[in-house]
């Protein structure tokens, strides 16, 4: 029986079924995605690591997670090596996530007199930007049209394209305060059915940027406060401290740092002063 042509990576019935890794491709695959990003799979990652890296696989017709990890290592193939970081990054975020945060920055800003402008906030770790226009909804509340901006920046250039259209699924709406929905989103027609976009007044003050925590960053600050939440938990604490050391520096003396709620800075040394649970001053 001859074989059925499959568009690799398609989806077909009929697609090649993805090599196994061995312990030590495994191994070489899970080094390199901790040296580029930071992120540490632990052993229980490998069908994860398989699953998703196997697209790869096939849609470049490479046979085996050895022939794989040689072409990462190919300068050539840098654009490869992004699509590989991406596919190796989780990205759940929503709108209004653990939203005492937004209450404490509400509460910073009214506390400051003067607000000092332009007022900026960083969403290090942006994922698809939902985060980053909670805060924009939060700043548009209390500062209205005076000078604030809000930037975000990701390791994975797929999920910053997305955070540039702000363009959701109705479904992720459920989360924001109907007053913010009505007056910052516009519901989807046409072949937008069912998808919500944020509104241009927002997107305009608000921007994003592919940047690597693990990797000298350019100069995006200083910010006022910066929100570095649920990235820590997928780095060991050298990683950590590489993260949170480049994110403090670009915040203003006397800004805050918020982390996620399962995240710790215990025991890296760091230098913030700790306000509360997952708040943090930059001295
Ligand atoms: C779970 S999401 C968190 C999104 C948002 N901060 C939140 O709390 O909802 C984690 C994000 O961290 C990003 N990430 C992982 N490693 C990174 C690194 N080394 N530099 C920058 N971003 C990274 C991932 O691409 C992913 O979008």
């Amino acid at each position: 029986m001859t074989a059925e042509p499959s568009p690799a990576g398609q989806g077909s019935p009929f697609a090649q079924p993805t090599p196994a890794i061995s312990d030590a491709e495994f191994s070489r695959i899970r080094k390199l995605i901790k040296e580029l990003t930071g992120i540490n799979l632990s052993d229980q990652k490998k069908a994860l690591v398989v699953g998703r890296l196997g697209s790869r696989l096939r849609a470049r017709k490479v046979a085996s997670f050895e022939a794989y990890f040689r072409m990462l290592q190919n300068p050539a193939e840098a654009q490869e090596l992004q699509v590989a970081m991406d596919l190796m990054t989780t990205n759940e975020t929503s709108f209004f996530r653990e939203p005492e945060h937004f209450t404490i920055l509400a509460d910073h800003i009214r506390a400051l007199r003067p607000v000092p402008f332009p007022f900026r906030v960083w969403s290090a770790a942006s994922s698809s930007g939902e985060e980053a226009y909670t805060i924009a909804m939060v700043l548009a509340d209390l500062l209205g049209t005076a000078e604030w901006r809000v930037h975000g920046t990701d390791i994975s250039s797929r999920v910053v394209e997305r955070a540039r259209q702000g363009l959701y699924p109705m479904e992720r709406s459920a989360s924001i305060p109907k007053n913010l929905l009505h007056e910052h989103c516009l519901k989807g027609q046409g072949q937008h059915e069912g998808m919500f976009l944020i509104s241009r007044h927002l997107r305009q003050r608000v921007t994003f940027t592919q940047a690597n925590l693990m990797q000298p960053l350019p100069s995006f600050g200083p910010f006022d406060v910066a929100f570095l939440r649920n990235v820590l938990i997928y780095f060991e604490p050298p990683q950590k401290k590489t993260a949170v050391e480049a994110v403090a520096a670009q915040v203003k003396p006397g800004g805050l740092l918020i982390v996620g709620h399962s995240e710790s800075l215990t025991g890296l040394g760091h230098g913030l002063i700790p306000l509360r649970p997952t708040v943090y001053r930059v001295p």
